[in-house]
């Protein structure tokens, strides 16, 4: 785990100095490598660097507007970034459109969930399996994961609750299976004893050998399902480490950008 000086350091010398603390199974299914975006006059990521590993639950945490959905977006080739590649096993996806990124297996569940909501539950689906890659998901596979949904497949998703359309919009996903499953803020707008029940469903889906990037707002529940965290602040790296790592302190330093004031005592707490 690294805490860049200041918090605010580039994103480079965390990944490298946590290299021998991971289970760094060869080649990370997903990496980013220096990853700068603008929107407009606004530098929405600046060198933003990942690995992810075969099996993985990698999370970015950070406040609203830190540049997490920037992040997944440009990895999912719908941002173009001025500087900085997307590798997928290995192989530069930088100058790829998002279709064909989907086809190799980069699959995102946007924020928001983006369904059709006048569409049915399978005609949803269906449009998931549009740049499917061979794999074990299918929508008769989503059917035996997520029961439900068989019972109401011809019903409109505009119908269903926010917790019922995000996992339609998961399964949708899942059907083009991923090599790596793209997850922007699960948690958006929904109670949290829906948000856990949806999170229930992650082991599942590991256990098809799908790796996962999520975005959260929501850290506690980030912590408790992440293998690997990362907090974004204004675009830039502030914290990295595995959640068993890092102390809540250093979370919230690096989630609100306090990093500079760590010797400032709370109550409470003695800090160093
Ligand atoms: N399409 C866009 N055009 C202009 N600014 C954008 C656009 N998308 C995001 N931004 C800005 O970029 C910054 C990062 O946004 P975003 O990646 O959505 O953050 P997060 O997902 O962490 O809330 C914010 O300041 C946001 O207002
Ligand atoms: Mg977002």
């Amino acid at each position: 785990m690294t805490v860049p000086a200041g918090g605010l350091a580039g994103s480079s010398s965390p990944l490298d100095s946590t290299e021998a603390a991971r289970p760094a199974n060869g080649t990370p299914v997903l990496e980013a490598a220096g990853l700068t975006v603008y929107h407009g006059q606004l530098r929405a990521l600046d060198s933003i660097s990942l690995r992810v590993y075969p099996g993985e639950v990698y999370a970015i945490i950070g406040a609203n507007g830190a540049g997490k959905s920037t992040l997944l977006r440009t990895i999912a080739g719908l941002h173009h970034a001025t500087t900085g590649s997307v590798l997928l096993e290995g192989a530069d996806v930088t100058g790829l459109r998002p279709e064909r990124r989907a086809r190799l297996g980069i699959v995102m569940v946007p924020e928001g969930r983006r369904l059709f909501g006048s569409l049915s539950v399978e005609e949803n689906l269906k449009v998931g399996a549009t740049y499917a890659r061979r794999g074990p998901w299918t929508i008769e596979r989503v059917y035996e994961t997520f029961e439900w949904m068989r019972d109401r497949r011809d019903q409109q998703t505009a119908q269903l609750s926010g917790g019922e359309q995000q996992t339609v919009a998961i399964g949708r996903a899942l059907v083009a299976n991923p090599r790596v499953l793209l997850l922007d803020e699960l948690s958006l707008g929904l109670a949290p004893v829906v948000v856990q029940r949806i999170y229930a469903m992650l082991p599942h889906i590991l256990e098809t050998g799908l790796t996962v990037l999520l975005v959260e707002q929501d850290v506690s529940q980030a912590l408790r399902v992440a293998t690997h965290l990362q907090c974004l602040l204004e675009g830039r790296t502030t914290l990295e480490g595995r959640p068993d790592e890092v102390t809540a302190d250093q979370v919230e330093a690096a989630y609100f950008g306090l990093a500079g004031t760590a010797s400032i005592p709370r109550e409470g707490s003695e800090s160093s």
